[in-house]
């Protein structure tokens, strides 16, 4: 007992004296309410009706000396002065956080978070992450907005742009590789920036693919595919964690304790900072759970969420509620802690100037390698979707070539949401990449014709005469970069503007028509525009969107990419995935009482995993290393993918897996595997996938994670779509603790 006790003494000598020492818990001794108030402040420079401005400073916003982070200020002279002003002009010499939204790029833009998922590759993302951490972080910057990491089944939802599609695997994976990313080397290098997963959670589910509107899905949903990339995001270390401005089945994301201190906190043991959407403290009144902006803050913070991002709640009203007993002193500090305990890991305690560099701006911005690794995701985020008579790839001496559509000269739009310190000028236009491409010889013409936002026709006329002369037409159709991202839902999924009307023209003509799809959102092509001859989906691919697209169209580089997200016919399917539940009378066609409708088919016009290649490959039957396994054990898969075309070319091979039998209905496919493998012609090539209990487990009708015995069937293949497959059987079932990492296997280190 004696020995406990002295032991116990020790240990508490030794936590004190480490307070002692820890400059973090030095600060936190000394702060006032209102100096703890102003670290959980975030302020932001956008001019908008809802948030203050700093640079007018005319604003009863808290003294800057006391505010702990601002968001959109950046630049390396700037963030020098800024930060000169806050530690010297403060009592407690407290440094300022620098956040901004790195989405997919900062001067250097990479293609949009859903073109990128096209690629299926972990690498990449993660490479282009960290060269988009290395610009910012050169600009002054300590904090990016990213990864955004909702899973989406409804594209009317204009932010399914800034996500990786449908699939929480995938999803997963990706969310891995950008908090890896931004994350680079880690501290002390000043490459290193904080991520944030957001929006924490389902905020892509909102109903009828509004932004901003109700979500209301089933726990089941909520934690088989909504919730996986953010544990998976937590797992690799994300340092932040940012709620969704929806409310969930009634509670809002801003004020949901279970979600956030149940959930986050207490069962994934999240030690990170959450910090608030824009104005989605103040939200919490218009939701209808907050009386005034003091209720709204104390919900919020007593939920968890520990930074007010523009509304000023918490600078306004904290130090009341600690006051009069609605918000603990406790909470209060565990909230500043994290902060400053995120300022410490970046050095700024020792030098608040480290990130402020000009002469790194300089060195680091719009570098050659920063350019060749755009175009190089630029070339891996393009997906083939048609081609017939194999018009693709073109030839690059065809004698006359005619461009049509205003998005061929649209270098916006190559920049694609969230390009913020983008700038066009910088951009190569799909017109200009293909001007650079083709042989002297060529003569290329360029004719609006139609655009995405106007319904003006009368350009048509003489697209429609230049056609006759061209021996190819390109149609560079789609989506302005307005068209989505945030507050850019759209209730139709069609081509917006006289763009349909332009491409029958065409198609009329006679002439082989290329559709070059630029569109932040799966479209549903009219029949008349699917009759092009072949179609490319290309998104909006950033800096080297023109050059990459030329790549792929006159063959310097053969398409890989697969869609990470379903194409659905018309936008009366949505929402419409590859991952449904079979239902009790799927559609087989056999009989007119089946699931599914009277004027289409119930599948989708592209599946997704689905994207073509200018080769061909064939895949063995799947190899297994048993068909009878225990729940305790893991299963081998070989599958032998052959290239069986003329030319080299990169397959994404993906493996699905069902359940045939549950205690519940379990999806008709999961991805639970994927590999690219380059192929030259005629080579194959074993890729090997191994499967483990937390790929066949499930929750059970109680919600409980379990493995449960009876027949699994597998499938490999290039597409959701695949029918090459195997099944075996596992014999025993088992309940487990939790459903497993949801960091996928293949990443886990
Ligand atoms: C926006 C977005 C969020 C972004 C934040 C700061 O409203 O919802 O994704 O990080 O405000 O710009």
């Amino acid at each position: 007992m004696a020995i406990r006790l002295v032991a116990l003494l020790l240990v508490c000598l030794a936590l004190s004296a480490s307070a002692q020492t820890d400059p973090v818990e030095l600060l936190l001794a000394q702060m006032t309410l209102e100096e703890k108030a102003g670290q959980l402040t975030q302020l932001g420079t956008v001019d908008t009706v809802t948030g203050p401005v700093i640079d007018q400073g005319s604003l009863t916003h808290p003294p800057m000396q006391t505010v702990g982070s601002v968001l959109g200020i950046y630049g390396a002279e700037r963030t020098r002065q800024l930060q000169q002003s806050v530690v010297e002009g403060s009592r407690l010499h407290i440094p300022l956080l620098f956040a901004f939204d790195v989405i997919h790029g900062f001067r250097t833009l990479f293609p949009v978070p859903l073109a990128e998922a096209a690629a299926w590759d972990p690498d990449l993302s993660q490479r282009t992450a960290h060269a988009a951490a290395m610009e910012a972080s050169a600009s002054g910057l300590h904090w990016t907005f990213a990864p955004m990491l909702d899973i989406t089944r409804d594209p009317r939802w204009g932010r399914v742009v800034e996500g990786a599609g449908e699939d929480p695997f995938l999803g997963s994976a990706l969310a891995v590789a950008r908090v890896r990313g931004t994350h680079g080397d880690g501290p002390p290098n000043t490459s290193f920036m904080l991520s944030t997963a957001k929006h924490f959670v389902a905020y892509g589910a909102a109903e009828g693919g509004r932004d901003y509107n109700s979500a209301d899905l089933s726990q089941r949903t909520l934690q088989e595919v909504y919730l996986p990339p953010f544990q998976a995001a937590v797992e690799a270390g994300a340092d932040a964690v940012m709620p969704g401005f929806e409310e969930l089945a009634g509670v809002p994301m801003h004020s949901n304790a279970p979600l956030l201190k149940g959930l986050l906190r207490g069962q994934w043991r999240f030690t990170g900072i959450i910090v608030s959407d824009w104005m989605g403290v103040h939200e919490l009144i218009p939701h209808g759970v907050a009386a005034s902006p003091a209720d709204a803050t104390r919900k919020a913070l007593n939920a968890g969420v520990e930074i007010d991002m523009v509304s000023q709640s918490y600078s306004r009203n904290l130090p009341d509620l600690v006051r009069n007993g609605q918000v603990s002193l406790t909470t209060v500090d565990e909230a500043v802690r994290h902060i400053l305990r995120a300022k410490q890991r970046l050095g700024l305690f020792e030098n608040p100037y480290r990130y402020s560099d000009p002469a790194r701006e300089r060195a680091q911005t719009l570098t050659p390698q920063t350019r060749a690794l755009a175009r190089e995701a630029a070339q891996k985020s393009i997906v083939l979707l048609k081609n017939s008579g194999a018009l693709l790839p073109l030839p690059k001496d065809l004698h006359t070539l005619l461009v049509v559509g205003s998005l061929a000269t649209d270098a916006q739009a190559t920049l694609g949401a969230w390009a913020l310190a983008g700038n066009a000028n910088d951009s190569v236009t799909i017109l200009e990449g293909i001007q650079r491409t083709v042989s002297p010889a060529t003569q290329v013409t360029y004719i609006p014709g139609a655009s995405p936002t106007s319904l003006d026709t009368q350009g048509i006329a003489a697209a429609q005469q230049a056609a006759q002369k061209a021996d190819v037409v390109v149609a560079v159709l789609g989506e302005t970069a307005d068209m989505s991202g945030e507050a850019a839902s759209r209730a139709d999924l069609g081509l917006p503007g006289a763009q349909d009307a332009l491409v029958q023209t065409l198609l009329e003509t006679g002439k082989p028509v290329v559709i070059i799809l630029m569109n932040g959102r799966p479209l549903s092509l009219s029949n008349s525009a699917q009759q092009a001859t072949a179609i490319l989906e290309s998104w909006f691919l950033g800096s080297e969107m023109g050059q990459g697209v030329a790549d792929v169209l006159f063959g310097d580089v053969n398409p890989s990419g697969k869609l990470p997200i379903t194409f659905a016919r018309s936008v009366g399917q949505v929402p419409i995935y590859y991952g449904y539940r079979n239902s009790g009378r799927p559609a087989t066609g056999q009989n007119p009482y089946e699931s599914t409708y009277l004027d289409l088919p119930s599948t989708p016009a592209y599946a997704f995993g689905f994207g073509l290649s200018y080769t061909t490959f064939a895949y063995s039957a799947p190899q297994l290393s048993t068909e009878r396994l225990a729940s305790t054990q893991s299963l081998n898969v070989r599958v032998t993918v052959t290239n069986t075309g003329q030319r080299a070319g990169d397959e994404i091979v993906q493996l699905y897996l069902r359940d045939d039998v549950a205690s519940v209905a379990r999806p008709v496919r999961r991805l639970r595997g994927f590999r690219k493998v380059h192929l030259a012609p005629g080579e194959a090539r074993i890729v090997e996938f191994t499967l483990g209990p937390e790929d066949f487990a499930l929750l059970d009708d109680d919600l409980l994670p379990v493995v449960e015995a009876g027949t699994f069937t597998l499938f490999v293949g290039g597409s959701s779509t695949t029918d090459n497959q195997a099944t075996f059987e596992v014999t025993d079932s088992r309940r487990l603790h939790a459903l497993g990492p949801a960091i996928p296997r293949q990443l886990r280190r």
